[in-house]
């Protein structure tokens, strides 16, 4: 069983290697599968801006590309180049969608942290209220 504080540990390793020349804003995240794998992403940033990807992405796309689907909860952490975290770093709507792909709104966990003993939880549906998923396509 992995802790939130483990969590957030391996969002912060995953920081470490974000590649930022652009914003010099560097975000970690770790996602936890529901059969306790962690996978880890940074953002990643691109010359044409537009190809630039989130950490959190990183992250579900790493764990999808491996065959893991089932996902229970997140850490995210970031903050610009040169400093440790300062602020929360809420994932950006495109990333909440994302998630909503892959896990159930009301139980999955978005822990989004300044660090190991400062941090706030909440739920995807929290976060993405009266969302589109899935289940909405009727197929
Ligand atoms: N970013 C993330 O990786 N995750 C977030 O939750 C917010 C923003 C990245 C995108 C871009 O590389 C940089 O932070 C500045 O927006």
């Amino acid at each position: 069983m992995i802790t939130d504080q483990e969590l957030i540990r391996l969002a912060l390793c995953a920081r470490e290697h974000a590649y930022t020349p652009y914003s010099h804003f560097q975000v970690g995240a770790a996602l936890l599968s529901v059969d306790d794998h962690v996978y880890q992403g940074c953002n990643v940033e691109n010359a044409g801006y537009t190809p630039s990807n989130c950490a959190e992405r990183t992250a579900v796309f790493k764990a999808v590309s491996e065959g893991k689907t089932e996902f229970t909860k997140i850490a995210i952490v970031g903050g610009p180049e040169g400093y440790k975290p300062n602020n929360l770093t809420p994932p950006c709507g495109v990333c909440r969608q994302v998630l909503r792909e892959f896990v159930d709104p009301k139980n999955f966990q978005i822990i989004v942290a300044v660090s190991e003993e400062n941090y706030k939880v909440f739920t995807l549906e929290q976060l993405l209220p009266l969302s589109f998923g899935p289940e909405d396509l009727g197929v």
